[in-house]
Order: structure tokens, then C-alpha cells, then sequence
């Protein structure tokens, strides 16, 4: 994948909705909505990361890159209930999260996503990684604990795959929240971002890697995040479980 020029917008439905029917009658709703919108949207102008046994129901219906949001297993073999990167790429998977903060909560170990990363990477499956501090300090403490977090999930990242990479910066605090950081919150962190990245895999790899911004964001600020902080796409939650608010977000964030 290379770095894009038109913005990723994912929505993250997390554990909704209850059945498949509802999420069927959400992207029906949502395709007839982007189908009408003025002006013409592009072809595929979202990305939806959905509960993974819906991924290839959803697809056949969606205009969207459909995806998981977790990599359960990080080895072939005697693992019962674990997805490899693999499994989900050949089952109809365009790209997966990693290392949500919701994810971290129910126990995933340094080690473990370090692991899904790379194997993710090395499947050529798009891979969604995402970082964000629990608090902020005056002193900045969070910048050099961002930087940590990212070097240590990336150690055994092939960094010739660094096309299918994309940084998502989710701060804990943002999360499930009505209002989201600053732009220039964000911003500032893109750019810590950024060389960290450089510093890491030099700028020749570090420039392939997409950065988003996700936590409380809503139909109102998503464009400004685009414009103001630094990013190429969002990452979206509450927003995109309903049909009508997550097409309000997309149509915002290509709006002129
Ligand atoms: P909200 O947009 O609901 O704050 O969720 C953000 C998130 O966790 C996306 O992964």
C-alpha cells in the first residue's frame, strides 16, 4: 500500500452490533447513503473494522475494505480459537488492527503484539497499529512512553513492509469520550511520531507509514483532525456503529 493522498477513514465497531442481520441492515443504509452522496465519493471510502466471523458476509455488501480487529493466534498449529494473519488475510480480511487499547486492557503481553506485528507484516496484510498513553503529564513524560511502545511493538517488524504499516495514535483518555484531544494535541504527537519512525528505520521506510488519529471522534471535528493534526486518516468508534453518523464523518472528511 502506499502512503494515500485521500484520507483512511476506519470505523471500529468493537464488539456491535449484536447480531449479523443488524450489521447487514447498518452497511445497506450506509452503501445507499455513500451511493447518493453529493459529490460523488471515491470508490472505496472507508474502511470498517468489523467482529471477524462477519468479515466475508459484510464484504459481499460493502463498497469498503473490511477488516478484524485483533490477531488472536501468532502461530500455525495446536491453538484452539487463535486467528493467524494468514487465516484472516485468505478469509476475505483487507487489513486488521493491533494493540488497541481495549485489547492491551484484557491482557495482551509487549511480547505477544510485538509477534502480531510482525507476522501480520510479513503476511502483507495491511496492519493497523495502535498506540496512545492511559494520562498526560506536564512534562511530557507521554512523548518519550509513546516512542517506547511504538519501538518496542515494532522490534521485529520487517521494515521492507513498512507499506502495509499504518500508525494509529489513540490516547486512553479520548477513548469513548464526546470530545476527542486538540488537533493540536495530535499534531504534536504525530510529529514525535514521525521521528520515532525515522529514527528507527530511517526516512526512506519511516515516510511509507500512515498515521491516524482516533478517540472521540465525531461527525463535527473529524475534518479538522485532517486539516489541522497532522494525520491521513481516522480511527473511529461510537461514530461509526450507526449508519447515518459514520456517513455524516466520511462526507465531512472528503468535503472540500
Ligand atoms: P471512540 O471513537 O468511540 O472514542 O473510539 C475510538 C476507538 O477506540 C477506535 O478504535
Amino acid at each position: 500500500m502506499n502512503k494515500r493522498t485521500l484520507p483512511i477513514l476506519i470505523g471500529n465497531w468493537k464488539s456491535t452490533p449484536d447480531t449479523l442481520q443488524n450489521a447487514i441492515k447498518i452497511v445497506k443504509l450506509l452503501e445507499k447513503k455513500v451511493l447518493s452522496a453529493h459529490p460523488k465519493l471515491p470508490k472505496k471510502p472507508y474502511y470498517l473494522a468489523v467482529p471477524e466471523i462477519f468479515i466475508p458476509h459484510i464484504k459481499e455488501i460493502s463498497s469498503g475494505f473490511i477488516g478484524s480487529q485483533n490477531i488472536g493466534g501468532i502461530s500455525l498449529g495446536q491453538t484452539t480459537g487463535a486467528t493467524i494473519p494468514s487465516q484472516l488475510l485468505t478469509g476475505g480480511a483487507d487489513f486488521t488492527l493491533v494493540g488497541h487499547s481495549e485489547v492491551r486492557k484484557r491482557g495482551e503481553s509487549e511480547e505477544e503484539r510485538m509477534h502480531k506485528v510482525a507476522l501480520s507484516l510479513q503476511s502483507k496484510f495491511t496492519t493497523v497499529l495502535c498506540i496512545g498513553e492511559s494520562k498526560r503529564d506536564k512534562e511530557g513524560k507521554y512523548l518519550s512512553f509513546l516512542e517506547e511502545d511504538l519501538k518496542e511493538s515494532l522490534t521485529l517488524a520487517p521494515k521492507n513492509l513498512f507499506d502495509y504499516l499504518i500508525i494509529a495514535y489513540e490516547p486512553v483518555w479520548a477513548i469513548g469520550q464526546s470530545v476527542p484531544a486538540t488537533p493540536q494535541e495530535c499534531f504534536e504527537v504525530v510529529i514525535s511520531i514521525r521521528r520515532s519512525l525515522v529514527s528507527l528505520v530511517g526516512m526512506d521506510y519511516a515516510k511509507k507509514v500512515n498515521i491516524l488519529y482516533g478517540g472521540g471522534v465525531h461527525k463535527d471535528d473529524a475534518k479538522i483532525f485532517l486539516d489541522e493534526g497532522g494525520v491521513d486518516g481516522l480511527l473511529i468508534g461510537q461514530a461509526s456503529q450507526d449508519a447515518t453518523s459514520f456517513f455524516e464523518v466520511i462526507k465531512n472528511c472528503y468535503s472540500k
